[in-house]
C-alpha cells in the first residue's frame, strides 16, 4: 500500500516532469519546474533545510578565471573537488548562502574516478554536482528543446574533445602536455589513453598536471555553459538518451568495448512488481 502510493507519487511527478520540461527554458523556466516539484522541494526542505531547495541561485563566471582557479585547486584537492571548488568558491563570495554551506572539500573523493577504482573522470562528476544544484537534474527537461543539462552535455564533449583544452598562465610543469581523446567519460581509458600516447607513468608529475588542466578545461567549459543558459542561449550538443533508444545505460560508443558483437538487453520484458 505504502509502495503503491509512492509509486503514485513518484509516476505523476514523472508525468509532470516530462510536461513541464516542455517549456522549460532557460533560468526562469527551470526555476518554475524544480519549485513545482514536491518531492525536490517540500520533502527535501523538511529533511535538509535551506541547501535542499534547487535549483541555486547563478551569477555569470569568467571562464578563464574559473579555470585558473581548479588548475590551482587540483593540487590540494584533486579532479572533482577542483571543479566543484573552482565554481562554487566564486559564487560563496558572490552569492553567499547556500554555496557558504556546501561542504567543497568532501567531494576529495572524486579523485582517481572515484577512490581509485577509475570510474567517471571526477571533472564529469564535479561538473554535474554544479550544474545539477544550479539547473536541476537532467529528468527535469527531456523533452524540452533546451532540457538536456549542461551535466550530461559535459559527458559529450570531454570524450569527444582533444584534452587538456586550457594550459594555465604559469604551469607547475613546463614539460610541453599533449592531448589526447577518450572516447569515453570514464578516468580509466581517459587517462590510461594519455598515459600510452605521451609515456609518462600514473605517478609522474607531467600525468598529475596533465589531469590538473583537464579539471580546468572542464571547468572552463562548464562556465561557458552555465552563462549560455543564463542567458537562455545554451544550444546542448548531445540528445542521447541510451536507456529510452537502447534499453541500457551507456556511453554512445558502443563498439569500444564490445567490439562488433554488441549485445542486445532484453526489451520486452518489464515486469511491474505488485
Ligand atoms: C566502457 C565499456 C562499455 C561500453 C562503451 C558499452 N558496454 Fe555494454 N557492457 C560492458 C561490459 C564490461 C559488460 C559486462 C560484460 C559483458 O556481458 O560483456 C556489458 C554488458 C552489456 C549488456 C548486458 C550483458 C550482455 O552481455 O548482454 C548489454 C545489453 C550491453 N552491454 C549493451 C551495450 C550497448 C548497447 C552499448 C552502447 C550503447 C554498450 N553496451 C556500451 C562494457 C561496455
Amino acid at each position: 500500500m505504502e509502495e503503491e502510493k509512492k509509486l503514485d507519487a513518484q509516476m505523476s511527478r514523472r508525468s509532470l516532469l516530462i510536461n513541464a520540461g516542455k517549456c522549460a527554458v532557460g533560468a526562469a523556466g527551470i526555476a518554475a519546474v524544480a519549485s513545482a516539484l514536491p518531492g525536490f522541494v517540500s520533502k527535501a526542505e523538511a529533511v535538509g533545510g535551506a541547501t535542499e531547495k534547487w535549483p541555486w541561485p547563478y551569477v555569470k563566471l569568467d571562464p578563464e578565471k574559473t579555470a585558473e582557479i581548479a588548475y590551482n585547486e587540483w593540487y590540494r584537492v584533486f579532479c572533482g573537488g577542483a571543479v566543484i571548488s573552482s565554481v562554487f568558491s566564486q559564487l560563496r563570495e558572490k552569492v553567499g548562502e547556500p554555496y557558504k554551506s556546501f561542504p567543497i572539500d568532501g567531494f576529495v573523493f572524486l579523485e582517481g574516478g572515484m577512490a581509485g577504482w577509475g570510474t567517471v573522470c571526477g571533472s564529469n562528476a564535479g561538473a554535474n554536482v554544479v550544474s545539477n544544484l544550479i539547473i536541476g537534474p537532467r529528468i527535469a527537461g527531456p523533452d524540452c528543446e533546451h532540457g538536456h543539462s549542461v551535466g550530461a552535455d559535459m559527458m559529450d564533449w570531454y570524450s569527444n574533445t582533444a584534452l587538456p583544452t586550457f594550459a594555465p598562465r604559469e604551469p607547475k610543469q613546463k614539460t610541453a602536455i599533449i592531448q589526447t581523446t577518450s572516447n569515453s567519460p570514464l578516468c580509466h581509458v581517459s587517462v590510461g589513453k594519455w598515459m600510452k600516447s605521451s609515456g609518462f607513468a600514473l605517478a609522474s608529475p607531467e600525468r598529475k598536471d596533465r589531469c590538473a588542466r583537464v579539471s580546468a578545461s572542464v571547468a572552463h567549459k562548464l562556465v561557458v555553459d552555465l552563462n549560455a543558459w543564463k542567458d537562455g542561449k545554451f544550444i546542448p550538443r548531445s540528445s542521447w538518451t541510451p536507456g529510452k533508444t537502447v534499453g541500457i545505460t551507456g556511453q554512445q560508443n558502443c563498439n569500444e568495448c564490445h567490439g562488433t558483437n554488441i549485445p542486445a538487453p532484453p526489451m520486452a520484458k518489464t515486469e511491474v512488481k505488485k
